[in-house]
């Protein structure tokens, strides 16, 4: 795909999304394996499917639905994608983050990304939420490979502050208000789908991560090159391999986002109304 090329798709996919629903998002959502649910908070929700939008991949994997909503939340606008895209499912970096750049170019200034991932520090309990404070890009890809899109941004972005201190900080306060102790810790992405083995754990902690999953980085990468601020959920649906005696499930990560929807949807709302 040249230069061109692109950034004359992410033009057709936003004008697609434009002509379905004329107003402007501010907020993008994410939301990770199990989380779809949030969707149900979309307000007039528009549902366009991702394959009527042009150059849109389509999801494969059980439990992702494979929809944007459009419509408001406590009164503003947003854009939710119900089902991500995933590098294990055979996606390249430039899929994974497409839609990311299809936000920036409808008007997106703050993604809210959430997912479903392991626990790696031990003080974790499952059905926590830990509030995403940095990555580790141990996927070694970057979506920014390739010749740079000046339109989009810069050549080298920073990544001091991936996830917004502000919106950390509005994340807490939002939390406790609901009496909910937010965990705080580093997501380390891998490329899946297998779990990783307990002595694979070990390293992550080792590195400095407190959880551990599939998805994120490259959405988050595309983000910070677009200049859209990012706030990130970590679900800690399951603890990582060799914490507890027993083996890994995907049932066991869908069964735990399914008990804790009902605190993260608040704790969304309660967000989204104070942005
Ligand atoms: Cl333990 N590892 C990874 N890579 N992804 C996950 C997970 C673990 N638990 C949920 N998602």
């Amino acid at each position: 795909m040249d230069d061109t090329s692109v950034l004359q798709q992410i033009k057709e996919a936003a004008a697609y999304i434009r002509g379905q629903y004329a107003e402007a998002p501010e907020i993008g959502l994410i939301l990770g394996s199990g989380l779809g649910v949030i969707a149900d908070l979309v307000e007039r929700a528009t549902v366009i499917a991702y394959r009527d939008i042009p150059h849109f991949p389509v999801s494969t994997v059980e439990g992702h639905a494979g929809e944007l909503l459009l419509g408001t939340i406590s009164g503003k606008h947003v854009l939710l994608m119900k089902g991500r895209f995933h590098l294990y499912e055979g996606y390249g970096v430039d899929v994974v983050s497409f839609p990311v750049r299809v936000m920036k170019e409808l008007g997106v200034k703050t993604l809210i990304v959430t997912n479903a991932a392991g626990g790696v520090n031990t003080s974790f309990e499952v059905g926590d939420l830990m509030l995403i404070k940095d990555h580790i890009n141990f996927t070694f890809r970057n979506p920014l490979i390739g010749p740079n899109h000046n339109e989009l941004g810069v050549r080298f972005p920073d990544m001091s502050e991936a996830y917004n201190r502000g919106l950390r900080q509005t994340a807490h306060e939002v939390a406790s208000g609901q009496g909910l102790k937010l965990k705080e810790g580093v997501y380390l992405g891998m490329l899946g789908p297998s779990y990783e083995t307990p002595a694979e754990i070990r390293m992550i902690r080792t590195l400095g991560a407190d959880a551990v999953g599939m998805s994120t980085v490259a959405e988050v990468i595309a983000a910070r090159h677009a200049g859209i601020e990012v706030l990130g959920f970590s679900c800690i649906s399951n603890m990582a391999a060799g914490i507890l005696d027993q083996p890994l499930s995907h049932a066991e990560v869908m069964e735990t986002t399914e008990r804790v929807k009902p605190k993260f949807l608040k704790l969304i709302v309660g967000i989204v109304a104070k942005l």
